[in-house]
C-alpha cells in the first residue's frame, strides 16, 4: 500500500496500521453534553432508586445525567438509576437548572427514610445537616455517595465506621479533584502497594491565580477576581486562598493513601496571600515555579501532611499543571510515580464520577457487599497516626530579603545562617541602591532553625525586611 502523506480527508485520522488490514478510523464525532439523537429501543436495566440531597452545581448535573443518559447507562451497565426524591435546603433559591418540583420531598429526612430510595446522594456540602443525614442513611443500610470534602475531611472516620457497622456501601470519588479518578485508585487499585507520597495541586482557584501571576504578571487580587468570575472559587474565596480547601482534600487523600485517619485539622496550612510577583520571577530565574502544593508523606511512625506555597523544579511532574487544573502525584513502592490530572472542579465533571459511584454502590448493595466485605477493611476505620511537626521538617528554603547595599552585609547575614547551622546553597543580589533585593537558597535545613534565622535577621539593622520564606520541594 502506498504511503499517503497529507492526502487524507479532513477529520479522518490516519490509518491505524499500514498493509492489507489497514483500516480507517471514522472522524471523531463531538457529541453535545445532552444526549441527543433518536431514542433507541429501551434497554432493560435494573431500576435503582436514588435520593438526591442538594440540587446545586453538582446535584442538578447528576439529575441531568441520570435523566438524559438513562438509556446509554442501562445499555452499558445493566443499571437504571432513577431519582425518586430530592431535598434542598431552600427551594426558593434561584438556580441555573429548574428544580423538578414533582420529586421535591418536604425535607431531607423524608428522602433518607423513603423505602424507594436505595442510594442516597449527598451533594449539599457543609458539615450539618449533611453529617446527620449521611449517618442516618448508612444506619438504615442504604448506600451513600457523597462529594462533600468538608464532611469527609472532618468526620471521615465516623462516616467510614458507620458504613462498616451497617455493612452499607460508601463512595466519594467526587469529593477530591472533580472528575479526576483518584479515590478509587488509592482505595482499591493500589490497596496492595505501599504508597509513600501523595503530592498535589488540589485547588483550582489558587493554581489559576499563580498561573496568571507567573505568566501574565497579574496581581493576586485581579487574578482571584477573574477566578471568581469564572466560577472556580468557593463561596468564601479565603477557603481557596488560605489553603483550607486543599487541606481538606489532602486529609482525604492521605487517609486513603497511608491507611491513617487524617483530618483537615492535622494538616499544616499556609495560603498564597504572601506570594509576591517578585518571588515568582526570581524563582523562575533559579529554575523553579511557585505552586500551592499539598504534600503528604508516610514516614512510618508519623504522617507529614501540609499545604503551603512551594518552589518546585521546572522539571517536576506538577510544574506544568497550569490554570485551574489539578494534578496528583502518587508514589507507590511498587507502582512507582503515577500522575493523575484534570479539571479538578465543575458541576458536570463531578457529576460524571458521582453517577459512576452510584452505579458502583448500587451493585455492591445488591450483592450484599457493603463496607465490611472482604475487599474492604473489616474493622472499618484506620487508626490515627501522629503528625510530623512542621518544625522538624528538613528541606531546602528560599529567602527573599531586602538589605542595606554596602560592603560586609552579606558576611553578617551569612554568619546568622551559619550560627543556626543552616547551610546556604546560593546567595544573589538582584538589585542595587540604598536597599537591595537579595535572594538566597539554603541546603536542606530544619524548619525550627530556619525560623530562628528569620527572627534574628528581622532584628538586624542591615536587614530592612525578610519578605518571603518559601519551602522548596524537589
Ligand atoms: N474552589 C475549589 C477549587 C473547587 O478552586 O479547586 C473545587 O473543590
Amino acid at each position: 500500500m502506498e504511503a499517503q502523506v497529507g492526502g487524507r480527508a479532513p477529520g479522518v485520522l490516519p490509518a491505524e496500521e499500514e498493509g492489507p488490514n489497514a483500516r480507517r478510523i471514522p472522524p471523531i464525532m463531538v457529541r453535545p453534553l445532552v444526549d441527543g439523537g433518536k431514542p433507541g429501543p429501551a434497554a432493560p436495566g435494573v431500576e435503582v432508586g436514588v435520593g438526591l440531597l442538594g440540587f446545586g452545581a453538582v446535584g442538578s448535573q447528576v439529575y441531568r445525567l441520570l435523566e438524559e443518559g438513562a438509556e446509554r447507562i442501562a445499555r452499558r451497565t445493566g443499571w437504571r438509576p432513577t431519582v425518586r426524591r430530592i431535598a434542598v435546603l431552600d427551594p426558593a433559591r434561584p438556580r441555573a437548572h429548574p428544580l423538578p418540583v414533582h420529586l421535591l420531598a418536604p425535607d431531607a429526612a423524608a428522602v433518607v427514610g423513603d423505602p424507594q430510595v436505595e442510594v442516597v446522594v449527598e451533594v449539599m456540602g457543609g458539615l450539618e445537616p449533611a453529617r446527620t443525614l449521611v449517618l442516618e442513611a448508612l444506619r438504615r443500610g442504604k448506600a451513600v455517595v457523597t462529594a462533600n470534602k468538608r464532611l469527609l475531611a472532618t468526620h471521615g472516620a465516623e462516616v467510614s465506621s458507620a458504613a462498616a457497622a451497617a455493612q452499607a456501601p460508601l463512595a466519594f470519588e467526587g469529593a477530591v479533584g472533580g472528575a479526576i479518578p483518584i479515590v478509587k485508585p488509592l482505595r482499591e487499585t493500589l490497596a496492595a502497594d505501599r504508597v509513600r507520597v501523595v503530592e498535589g495541586i488540589l485547588n483550582g482557584t489558587t493554581n489559576f491565580v499563580l498561573t496568571r501571576m507567573t505568566r501574565d504578571g497579574w496581581a493576586l487580587a485581579d487574578a482571584l477576581a477573574e477566578a471568581q468570575r469564572r466560577g472556580f472559587a468557593e463561596a468564601d474565596a479565603s477557603e481557596d486562598v488560605g489553603g483550607h480547601d486543599a487541606a481538606a482534600k489532602l486529609a482525604i487523600l492521605a487517609s486513603l493513601a497511608f491507611d491513617a485517619a487524617v483530618t483537615d485539622a492535622d494538616v499544616f496550612r499556609e495560603g498564597i496571600q504572601e506570594v509576591a510577583p517578585r518571588d515568582i520571577a526570581y524563582a523562575r530565574e533559579l529554575g523553579y515555579v511557585v505552586k500551592l502544593l499539598a504534600v503528604g508523606r508516610d514516614l512510618g511512625e508519623a504522617v507529614d501532611v501540609r499545604v503551603h506555597p512551594a518552589l518546585i523544579p521546572q522539571t517536576h511532574p506538577l510544574a506544568t499543571v497550569e490554570e485551574e487544573r489539578n494534578a496528583i502525584l502518587v508514589v507507590g513502592e511498587r507502582a512507582g510515580p503515577l500522575v493523575f490530572s484534570g479539571p479538578g472542579a465543575g458541576g458536570a465533571a463531578t457529576a460524571a464520577v458521582v453517577v459512576g459511584d452510584i452505579l458502583d454502590v448500587a451493585g455492591r448493595r445488591r450483592r450484599g457487599s457493603g463496607e465490611a466485605a472482604p475487599a474492604r477493611r473489616p474493622a472499618g476505620v484506620p487508626a490515627r497516626r501522629p503528625v510530623w511537626p512542621v518544625e522538624d521538617l528538613v528541606i531546602p528554603y528560599y529567602f527573599g530579603l531586602q538589605v542595606t547595599d554596602r560592603p560586609g552585609v552579606f558576611a553578617r547575614v551569612a554568619a546568622v545562617f551559619g550560627e543556626e547551622e543552616v547551610s546556604i546553597a546560593s546567595i544573589v543580589q538582584k538589585s542595587r541602591g540604598a536597599v537591595a533585593d537579595v535572594v538566597l537558597l539554603t541546603h536542606e535545613a530544619r524548619e525550627a532553625a530556619v525560623r530562628r534565622v528569620v527572627a534574628r535577621l528581622r532584628a538586624m539593622d542591615v536587614v530592612k525586611s525578610v519578605d518571603s520564606v518559601i519551602r522548596v520541594v524537589e
